[in-house]
């Protein structure tokens, strides 16, 4: 059966702390553990370790040619399995480590396991910024292969009872360290090529990346339905609650009226919106997902809502979109992805 640790992370010395030394014993033995981060919940195994690894894709039911990112505590750590690092992404990790932000380099051959990074000739690297999940990567020692800890293609888990909702009985433990708090996941950055490229927006918004070391790209897939994701991950089906989603732009009137319909066809309707708009619109269940006017508030509660309308088991969803812009540009890939791209415009 799982195991669950409970851990208040703003206690001190949490390196030593039994319950995080205990999970830090289960990933030395090659078991997977689910730990808490600041963008969501990871499930962490050794990345030096195929045994480890090929435990993670078993639990996610994830596709073997998706890599996985590999997390660190300590700058230091890099030179064991990174074969160079490019001046722009020493520029990146000074400003964002820890924190939101993966860096693709090119990978030194032989120290990680194959399978962690999917046979590819680069890997993904993040620190993240959690004081839990910091304390586990000291503990054990390791570089720690961890992708967010779901179902392969349902929502990413944003608290621990997400994680046993999809996970329970398939992995050694979870160290429940409460809510996460950013809510989307980390910014895929490629620092391979000399004009680095945005392969997944994240928690670092491309104007923050800009700032810091100028001209930016963002992968053609990204913008081009048609175009090959660099990001394997990128091109799966993902985050889709059960019913089918549609974004909806338009008016609240608009919106309304597509509730309407569906609901005249006897269909139990669910409503994305944000606390501005939860008290105008009706529908069977009505979710306020965070603030419109704070967006960082819809990404903290996006995943959290997508998962609420399958226990409410409504038959369709109407989402609101958001701009794209900021955290803007995650949220609406992230909301693209769950809605298969379907999109009603008034
Ligand atoms: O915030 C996050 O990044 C979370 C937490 C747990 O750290 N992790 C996470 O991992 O989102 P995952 O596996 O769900 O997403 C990793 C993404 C995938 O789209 C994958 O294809 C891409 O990173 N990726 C990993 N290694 C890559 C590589 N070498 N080249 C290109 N893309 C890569
Ligand atoms: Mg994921």
């Amino acid at each position: 059966n799982t195991k669950v640790w409970k851990v208040d992370k703003y206690v001190d010395n949490l390196e030593n702390n039994p319950q995080v030394v205990d999970a830090a014993n289960f990933l030395r033995d090659n078991e997977v553990v689910a730990l808490p981060t600041e963008t969501v919940y990871g499930l962490g195994g050794n990345a030096t370790s195929d045994v480890a690894v090929a435990k993670i894709f078993a639990a996610k039911g994830r596709p073997s040619d998706n890599p996985l990112i590999i997390h660190i505590a300590e700058k230091k750590q890099l030179s064991t399995f990174v074969a160079e690092v490019p001046d722009k992404a020493e520029v990146l990790m000074e400003a964002f480590w820890p924190g939101p932000l993966t860096i693709i380099f090119k990978k030194k051959e032989g120290v990680l396991a194959e399978s962690a990074t999917a046979g590819l000739e680069t890997v993904a690297v993040r620190m993240p910024d959690h004081p839990v999940a910091l304390a586990l990567l000291k503990s054990c020692g390791l570089p720690i292969a961890a992708p967010s800890a779901n179902s392969s293609g349902k929502p990413s888990p944003t608290n621990a009872q997400h994680v046993l909702d999809d996970l329970n009985g398939k992995i050694a433990g979870v160290i429940d360290g409460g809510a996460t708090g950013i809510g989307v996941e980390s910014t895929v950055i490629d620092c391979t090529e000399a004009i680095p490229v945005i392969l997944r927006p994240g928690g670092v918004t491309k104007e923050q990346l800009k700032a810091v070391i100028g001209e930016v790209r963002v992968d053609a897939a990204l913008t081009d339905e048609a175009a090959r994701p660099k990001a394997p991950g990128m091109k799966y089906q993902h985050y889709a609650p059960n019913a089918p989603l549609f974004m909806v732009s338009g008016t609240t009137q608009f919106l309304q009226s597509l509730v309407e319909e569906k609901r005249t066809a006897g269909l139990r309707v669910g409503v994305l919106t944000t606390e501005e708009q939860v008290d105008v619109l009706e529908a069977d269940v009505v979710l306020a997902c965070g603030k419109r006017a704070e967006l960082e508030t819809v990404a903290t509660a996006l995943y959290d809502t997508l998962r609420k309308f399958n226990l409410e088991q409504v038959d369709i969803i109407f989402s609101e979109v958001f701009p794209n812009e900021g955290v803007g540009n995650a949220i609406m890939n992230r909301l693209q992805k769950a809605a298969g791209n379907k999109l009603i415009a008034e």
